[in-house]
């Protein structure tokens, strides 16, 4: 597997891939890999004729108050990991490859990738999306649930993927249905700026008690791994129940919030059952594409869920 930190250089060979005519398959991810991203890696990689993952922890979809500095930062593990899966190319580039150099007086000085970089030490982590001329930003997805909990968080998304999808320019990129809103803010924003190529979800891998995989699951405490579990089980129960002939979101809802409530150190932010594709909530099921959606705080961590009905 190839590591390549200059766009320029990942665009060049990506082009000439292109001229070949071979299809290309990207992953984009922040690291600290998982089953959930080699789940991703193996569908691009059987997908496609070419396999393309980044690592890039990007600042601008971090808020103030957020684990920027403390994201971990395994690159060496990962390297394996994506080679072992049959990667081609890593592209690990830095924040200042990524927004240019206006960045790296934002963010501590970074001008370093990911693979010179073993922690985004001591970023003041000032507002980095301020030091960003342009941004990406799907309106009508970006100011609820995850976008009202974390201000900016999407937009910093939109922004940093558009960026790798024009130096990457993918046939296919794969996405986790894990993050479901940031799939959906991704796959409006392909639409809406005409970006020529596929957008291919991935179905949430799950631990046996059925926590969905996450880089941020190593921040909980043993008590609190074990209480999480309630999400899923929540979740499975409201499909259950909708399954079952259910129409009244408000009672499945209501259901589904007193499983969550068993466990005390389990703080449910939202738990609501929306149009799948516009994300507004329900109050009737009316055989309409839905989603539950739900995220919670155990001690300073915090989780998001969902499932389709
Ligand atoms: P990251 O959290 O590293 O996730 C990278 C990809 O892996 C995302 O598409 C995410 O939905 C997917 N993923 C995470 N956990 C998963 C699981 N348990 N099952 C299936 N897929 C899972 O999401 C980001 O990075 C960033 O926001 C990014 C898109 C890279 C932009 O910076």
């Amino acid at each position: 597997m190839k590591i390549i930190e200059s766009p320029r250089e990942m665009s060049s060979l990506c082009l000439g891939w292109r001229c070949d005519g071979e299809t290309i398959g990207f992953v984009p991810t922040m690291g600290a890999l998982h089953e959930g991203h080699l789940s991703l890696a193996r569908a691009a990689r059987h997908g496609c004729d070419r396999f393309v993952a980044s690592i890039f922890v990007n600042p601008t979809q971090f808020g103030q108050n957020e684990d920027l500095a403390r994201y971990p930062r395994p690159f060496e593990r990962d390297c394996e990991m994506l080679s072992d899966v049959g990667c081609d190319v890593l592209f690990a580039p830095s924040t200042v490859d990524i927004y240019g150099p206006r960045m790296s007086t934002h963010v501590g000085g970074q001008a370093v990738s990911a693979r010179q970089n073993t922690r985004e030490q001591n970023a003041p982590q000032q507002d980095s999306a301020r030091a960003v001329s342009t941004i990406v930003e799907v309106t009508h997805l970006s100011a609820i649930w995850e976008g009202a909990m974390r201000p900016g968080h999407l937009r910093g998304v939109a922004t940093v993927v558009a960026i790798l999808f024009n130096i990457v320019r993918p046939d296919r990129a794969y996405f986790g249905e894990k993050d479901y809103q940031q799939l959906k803010v991704i796959e409006h924003m392909v639409r809406d700026l005409h970006f020529d190529l596929e957008i291919v979800p991935v179905e949430t891998v799950r631990e046996a008690d059925g926590l969905a995989l996450s880089s941020r699951n190593a921040y909980l405490a043993r008590d609190e791994r074990e209480a999480c579990a309630v999400l899923s089980q929540a979740l499975k129960k409201g499909v259950a129940t909708a399954r079952g002939g259910e129409r009244d979101v408000a009672k499945i809802e209501m259901e589904m919030q007193a499983i969550c409530d068993s466990q005390p150190l389990v703080k449910v932010q939202y738990l609501a059952i929306v149009d799948a594709e516009t994300l507004a909530p329900l109050q009737q099921l009316d055989g309409r594409a839905a989603r539950i959606l739900v995220a919670a705080r155990a001690g300073k961590t915090r989780l998001i869920d969902n499932m389709a009905i």
